[in-house]
């Protein structure tokens, strides 16, 4: 039987492309969002991928759409943490509000979604847990305290897991991206586009298909023994 995954973020984006790249290698796919209906409903239209709606910053949406998930596709093997934010600003003007949400989305919703699943990957001895984390976690950013801050804590996150998971079965791993070509690095105006690819040695941005591919690798029987990893896909900006 086809093996479930469900991505968070998966209806735009970076997290569109694992959704597909994961249906292409077989799984049942469930994707979430979380509020941009219209590209949801495209989402779907396009794929077939049911998409699902709630906000990952909140424990409780988590825990009743899993739920959801789970009645309709059956229980969740593979979880991807991709949906995540920025709300950037140099620290003497960043706000409580700004640091708020980036850590409740990225880091305190990477707990949010994994805490309910985990009990059920280690009763069934099968679980991959694989966080998309950033470049800006390993380095730290100009401007993102918030972001570099929430992505370091996915590491933590990942480091832990893969010990507590091991004799289960479960497997967690991060990915950390340079700067794709998404909505969210799109969104920055050309000039400081233009400054950051001339940072990165391959000369482009990374695709979301560079990404998802990383992603249906580590979710793989094949990456079994792969725990407690990152794995870096940036063009070769940053080496840890
Ligand atoms: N793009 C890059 O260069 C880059 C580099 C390094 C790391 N990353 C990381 O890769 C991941 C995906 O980035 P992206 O560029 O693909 O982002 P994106 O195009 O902005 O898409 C973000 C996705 O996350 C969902 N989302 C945001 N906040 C959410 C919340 N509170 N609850 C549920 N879903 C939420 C969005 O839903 P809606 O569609 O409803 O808005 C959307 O589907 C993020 O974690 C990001 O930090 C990106």
């Amino acid at each position: 039987m086809a093996r479930t995954a469900l991505v968070t973020g998966g209806s735009r984006g970076i997290g569109a492309a694992i959704s597909h790249a994961l249906k292409d290698a077989g799984y049942t796919v469930a994707a979430t969002y979380a509020g941009n209906d219209e590209a949801a409903a495209k989402f779907t239209e396009e794929t077939g991928i049911k998409t699902y709606k709630w906000n990952v910053a909140d424990y409780d949406e988590c825990t009743a759409g899993i739920a959801a998930v789970e009645a309709d596709l059956g229980p969740i093997d593979v979880l991807v943490n991709n949906a995540g934010i920025t709300r950037d600003a140099p620290f003497h003007k960043m706000t409580k509000d700004q640091w708020d949400q980036v850590i409740g989305t990225n880091l305190t919703g990477v707990f949010n979604m994994t805490h309910p699943i985990w009990p059920g990957m280690r009763e069934r001895k099968f679980g991959r847990v694989i966080i998309i984390s950033s470049i800006n976690g390993q380095k730290g950013q100009f401007a993102q305290v918030n972001y570099a801050a929430s992505k370091a804590g996915d590491l933590g996150i990942v480091k832990s897991l893969a010990q507590e998971g091991a004799r289960f079965g479960i497997t967690a791993n991060a990915i950390c991206p340079g700067y794709i070509a998404t909505d969210m690095v799109m969104a920055v105006p050309e000039k400081v586009r233009e400054s950051i690819i001339a940072q990165i040695p391959t000369g482009r941005l990374g695709e979301p298909e560079e990404i998802a591919r990383c992603v249906v690798f580590l979710a793989s029987d094949d990456a079994g023994f792969i725990n407690g990893s990152t794995i870096s896909a940036n063009g070769g900006q940053f080496f840890v």
